[in-house]
């Protein structure tokens, strides 16, 4: 093999998504069957045997793209060198914990891991930030990486469009395939709002098809925007194999593009689209070209889509004020 491997760095490696993820990216699914990669697996010292664990597996699995792993509870020598970084390892919110703390105990996570990934990484690193509060974290990660372009760091909402799709098929009866231009708007919380009006079934405008508003507001948008929840409800933990797919597609779509004609959803930073206030980092409709997304543009937003976008939006900005007044940005 000639090419150079591309560095992966997957933080909180030994956690369920963790599990989920690494063997994927070892096997070519998130770049490529071509393209040879070296993993660097970040974690807490605790969890650093679990990691050697996984590590172990990896080895066992004799994938012949995977060229090498590196174990380490530094943040700086894990983003050394970084092309990709998935940045999933964030602090879950425990019984009492109030809002402000969730944010501060997450601030000291991504905080640090932003200047790593300033000072060590590629030129031409990417990050998908997937811990939640995700679109936040990626804020707080960015704020603290002056010298990376704003554009390189993303939160994923891949999940929550991947949910909406399924959803979409099953009402409509139509196969995945002929599914295109769903859009998710906003933040990856219970707010986010899954647009159909501009999505299509089998070239057909969704919301003609579906032509049942009730089952939007009532089914359809709650069943995506809580699906996390009910996972958690129903599993007892949270969404582990499906977010590692979404984050596999987040990343694929980024590098190798878009298909024609159509679109996906991911949480970019805001250059004031759609009345989006510039430098939030709020999930779009969005294509992906020579490994840029862009935000799709002069789409038409209904009353019944500009509020639901204004109170997912709103959060966002809730959330960006909370963590300007901590000093985490
Ligand atoms: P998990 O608790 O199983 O694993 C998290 C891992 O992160 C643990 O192994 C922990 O040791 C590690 N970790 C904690 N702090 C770290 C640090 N400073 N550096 C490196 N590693 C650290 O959790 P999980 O199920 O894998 O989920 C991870 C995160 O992803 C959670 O925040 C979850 O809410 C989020 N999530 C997001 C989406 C999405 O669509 N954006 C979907 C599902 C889950
Ligand atoms: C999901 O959407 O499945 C997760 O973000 C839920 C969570 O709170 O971890």
């Amino acid at each position: 093999m000639t090419r150079t491997p591309v560095n992966v760095t997957v933080t909180g490696a030994a956690g369920q998504i963790g599990y989920a993820l690494l063997f994927r990216i070892a096997s070519g699914q998130l770049l490529g069957a071509d393209v040879p990669v070296k993993l660097r697996l970040l974690e807490i010292t605790p969890a650093l045997k679990a990691a050697e664990g996984t590590a172990m597996e990896l080895d066992d699995c004799a994938f012949p793209l995977l060229q090498g792993i590196d174990i380490t509870d530094d943040p700086n020598v894990a983003f050394s060198g970084a092309n990709v970084g998935l940045l999933v390892g964030a602090r879950p919110r425990t019984a009492g914990m109030e809002r402000g703390d969730l944010l501060a105990a997450n601030g000291g996570i991504f905080g640090p891991q932003g200047k790593a990934i300033n000072d060590n990484a590629a030129d031409d690193i990417k990050i998908l930030v997937v811990g939640n509060p995700a679109n936040t974290n990626a804020l707080i990660a960015r704020a603290s990486a002056p010298d990376v372009p704003a554009s390189r760091f993303t939160a994923m909402t891949r999940l929550d469009h991947n949910r909406a799709l399924s959803q979409l098929a099953k009402k409509t009866g139509a196969p995945l395939t002929e599914i295109r231009r769903l859009t998710i708007w906003g933040n990856h919380s219970a707010t986010q709002y899954p647009d159909i009006f501009h999505a299509e079934v089998a070239g057909k405008n969704a919301a003609e098809v579906v032509n049942d508003e009730k089952w939007l507001a009532e089914d359809f948008i709650p069943t995506v925007a809580k699906r996390g929840a009910a996972i958690i409800a129903a599993r007892g933990a949270s969404s582990a194999a499906s977010a590692a797919n979404a984050a596999i597609d987040h990343v694929f779509t980024w590098v190798n593009g878009t298909p024609d004609g159509d679109w996906t959803s991911a949480g970019i930073v805001s250059d004031g689209s759609y009345g989006v206030p510039e430098g939030l980092i709020s999930s779009f409709p969005v294509t992906a070209k020579d490994g840029k997304f862009e935000i799709v543009q002069g789409l038409d937003i209904n009353d019944f889509s500009r509020s639901r976008i204004d109170a997912s939006v709103q959060e966002l900005a809730d959330e960006r004020d909370a963590v300007r007044e901590l000093g985490l940005i």
